[in-house]
Order: C-alpha cells, then sequence, then structure tokens
C-alpha cells in the first residue's frame, strides 16, 4: 500500500516529491509510468486499487489531454481521492482540471517546501472526503442486520414497510442504515423516497464497486432522514444483466459496513429474492388481509422451509388490517401456521406519505399505522431485542 501514487516519465520530478515526502510526511509513496494506465482505464483502477493511494500525483511527464482524461476517470471511480497536477497553471488549464476533479495544480518549477505543503493538505482533504462520504459507517468486524421485506404478491405494502423501516432504523443508527431495492425490474425504492439517483444497482455491482466497498459506498445515495439507499436501476432490462452471485456478493460487502440493510424485494420468489433470503439474518413477511394473500404467503413460507431457506427470525406483519374484512387475526394465523407480530391498518396517511415519497415515519405523522410501523422498528433495537424474544404479544386489530 502507498499513500502517494505517482504517475509519471519525468525522474527529476519524481525525486523532489521523494525529498518533499522525506520532509514529515508519512506514508509511502510509488511511482508508475503512464504507459501502462493511459489507454488502458482498467489498468489505472485495478492499480489504485492494489496500493489504496490516498493522493495521486498526475506528473510533468504526463501530456495534459491524458493527464485530465485520467483525472476525470478518478473522479467518476473514486470520488473520494485527491488528485493533484503537476502543470504550469494557466487560468484556462486551470478550469479544465477543475472540471476534472483535481484538486490542485502545481508548477513543475515548485519547491520542495510548497510541494509538501500541497501534499499535506491534499491528504487532510481525502479523510475528510472519506469521512463525510460515510460518516457514521462501522468498521468491517462488526457484522449489522440484513431484513429483507418479502412477500409473494405486489402490491401488499413491502416497499412501504421497507423504506419506513430504514428511516426508522435511522433514527436508532444515523448513517449506518441502507436500503437496497432489490425489486430490479420495476423498483421503487427511489420513488418512495424522493430521490432521483445518480448511480444504481447497476454500478453497485460493476467490477470497481465489487472489488472496494470504498467505491460502493460513492454509488449509495444519501437520503436526508440520515439512511443511504441502493437503488433499482433506472431500466427494467438492466436488471436481466444482474446476476444472483452479484446480488450475494453487494449484500455481503454492505453488511460489513452498515448496522442495520434492509432489504426491499419484488413480488414473487426470483433468484434475486432468493439471493437475499440467503444473506439475511432477519426477513419480515408481508401479507394483506385477504385470502388470497394469506394463501400464497402460506404456499411460499412451505416452499422456503423445504429448501432450508428461512431466514433465522421472522417477523410477519400484517398490512391493511382491517376489522371488517371478513377474516380475523386468529383465522390468518390458522392459515400462515405463523402467529402475526405486527399488523398495520389500512390508513390513507400512509397511502399518501408514499404518494408524496415522504415515510409515515420520517414526518412523525399523527396515526395508527405510524405507532405500528415504530412498533416494527423496535422489534431490531438491540435493546428491546432481547426483551421480545422472551415475550410473543399477538397483534391487535382494530
Ligand atoms: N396500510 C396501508 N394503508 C393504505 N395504503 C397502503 C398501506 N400499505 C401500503 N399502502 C399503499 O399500497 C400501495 C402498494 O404498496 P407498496 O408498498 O408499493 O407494495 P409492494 O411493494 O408490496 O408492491 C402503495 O400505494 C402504498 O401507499
Ligand atoms: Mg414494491
Amino acid at each position: 500500500m502507498s499513500r502517494f501514487l505517482l504517475i509519471d516519465s519525468n525522474a527529476s520530478f519524481e525525486q523532489k516529491l521523494r525529498l518533499a515526502l522525506a520532509g514529515g510526511l508519512p506514508g509511502e509513496m510509488a511511482t508508475i509510468s503512464p504507459d501502462s494506465v493511459i489507454g488502458e482505464a482498467h489498468e489505472l483502477l485495478s492499480l489504485i486499487m492494489g496500493n489504496r493511494p490516498e493522493v495521486i500525483v498526475l506528473g510533468p511527464g504526463l501530456a495534459t489531454e491524458d493527464a485530465l482524461r485520467l483525472a476525470t476517470v478518478m473522479d467518476v471511480q473514486f470520488p473520494g481521492l485527491s488528485v493533484v497536477l503537476v502543470a504550469e497553471a494557466t487560468p484556462e488549464l486551470v478550469l479544465q482540471a477543475m472540471r476534472a476533479g483535481v484538486r490542485d495544480v502545481i508548477s513543475p518549477l515548485a519547491d520542495i517546501p510548497s510541494i509538501r505543503i500541497l501534499l499535506e493538505r491534499a491528504s487532510q482533504v481525502f479523510a475528510s472526503k472519506y469521512l463525510k462520504m460515510f460518516p457514521g459507517a462501522t468498521p468491517s468486524s462488526e457484522q449489522g442486520l440484513v431484513i429483507g421485506v418479502f412477500s409473494p404478491k405486489g402490491g401488499v405494502g413491502k416497499t412501504t414497510v421497507a423504506t419506513n423501516l430504514a428511516v426508522g432504523l435511522g433514527k436508532l443508527a444515523p448513517m449506518n442504515v441502507v436500503v437496497v431495492d432489490l425489486d430490479l425490474q420495476f423498483g421503487d425504492v427511489a420513488s418512495a423516497l424522493y430521490l432521483d439517483p445518480e448511480h444504481t444497482m447497476t454500478d453497485a455491482v460493476s467490477n470497481s464497486a465489487s472489488q472496494d466497498s470504498m467505491v460502493l459506498k460513492a454509488f449509495l445515495t444519501v437520503h436526508p432522514a440520515n439512511i443511504y439507499a441502493l437503488c433499482a436501476p433506472l431500466e427494467p432490462v438492466m436488471a436481466d444483466l444482474i446476476s444472483a452471485d452479484q446480488v450475494t456478493h453487494v449484500l455481503q460487502q454492505l453488511t460489513a459496513q452498515f448496522k442495520y440493510v434492509v432489504v426491499d424485494t419484488g413480488p414473487g420468489l426470483n433468484e434475486h429474492t432468493l439471493a437475499a433470503l440467503e444473506q439475511c439474518t432477519d426477513a419480515v413477511w408481508v401479507a394483506g388481509m385477504d385470502v388470497s394473500s394469506v394463501r400464497s404467503l402460506r404456499t411460499g413460507l412451505d416452499a422456503l422451509r423445504q429448501l432450508d431457506l428461512i431466514p433465522e427470525t421472522r417477523h410477519v406483519v400484517l398490512n391493511f388490517a382491517d376489522a371488517k374484512s371478513g377474516l380475523s387475526v386468529q383465522d390468518i394465523e390458522a392459515s400462515l401456521a405463523a402467529p402475526i407480530d405486527v399488523a398495520i391498518p389500512r390508513s390513507k396517511a400512509l397511502s399518501y406519505s408514499t404518494n408524496r415519497g415522504i415515510p409515515i415515519l420520517q414526518d412523525e405523522v399523527k396515526d395508527p399505522a405510524t405507532k405500528n410501523l415504530k412498533a416494527l422498528v423496535q422489534r431490531f433495537d438491540p435493546q428491546l431485542r432481547e426483551k421480545r424474544r422472551k415475550l410473543h404479544r399477538r397483534a391487535v386489530v382494530q
């Protein structure tokens, strides 16, 4: 690993840089020749991945055009890196460099103390950018909870439950929650959270992100409720290009970095959903209060049990709960062969909040649905989780 990476063919500048670093800046420096990276952007990316530098110096031996191209590639792939360009700083060049994401331009004739100060500043910027991007991220030694929201049917409230759960957990663990949209064809987490994502799952499974969790995090979208979102691809056809193995890997990367990974899924049990089930510590099963919804959940659960694909901890949510539906909680529990843990009433405020893209738990709207969604969130509060293990309360439908 080298903290500073010089891309240059000019030995005299390399010597200057080494002298500047020798004056008190900790960390190694590596030099690579431009020939190996200019033609092939992926060579550069794998070199960066291998060395994990904080500061890249584009030396005076590089043609300006090549240097700016490399800077642009790095700015897109590694937005946290500090890139310094060594060139005579004309106003035109400075403007171009800024657009390419270069942090500073320094003259090849600069003296050693000036170079040292500039490198020091560049590495400080790296540290603060890194922290800003991932302020609450936990170190990779601690594994978080992976909570999947599932149901064989569409329209039963999975996305509503998943987004509210993520927002509620964001209050327990700010910046330590990510909601992942695994309804890869028609996912609507972005719309339920009123996000306009710049990057999606397509970027998250790319080579650069799958090899480096820091790159992966740069592809997440930050939501004002202090949570991150990994949104579904913008085009349904892109879903076909994402394999179950890629889903598994991205969930494992996120689990190592976040305390809570909430996974919204599409209807049915496709390969992406099965991959998610395997990674989940907790499954939230959602059923509507109608015979067909309950029956399909029972069939689905039976099939998964046979495949031994049921996550360790189960939470059953009855949505659109309505005492006048002609079904009782007891009927449904008997059909499901499982107790209902949380019942969410049919609520105008809830459907209004999804349509506006502001989860009801974000706005703290006074509504019975808010109360019950909070009860669902509490099931994942580590302090209450222990207590709950000892106690099971039957849900009450009003
Ligand atoms: N308890 C509820 N009361 C009223 N409307 C609800 C309730 N739960 C969900 N909805 C609405 O139902 C629709 C489908 O919900 P959604 O969460 O998108 O389902 P899914 O993700 O399972 O397809 C949305 O418009 C949502 O606002
Ligand atoms: Mg949905």
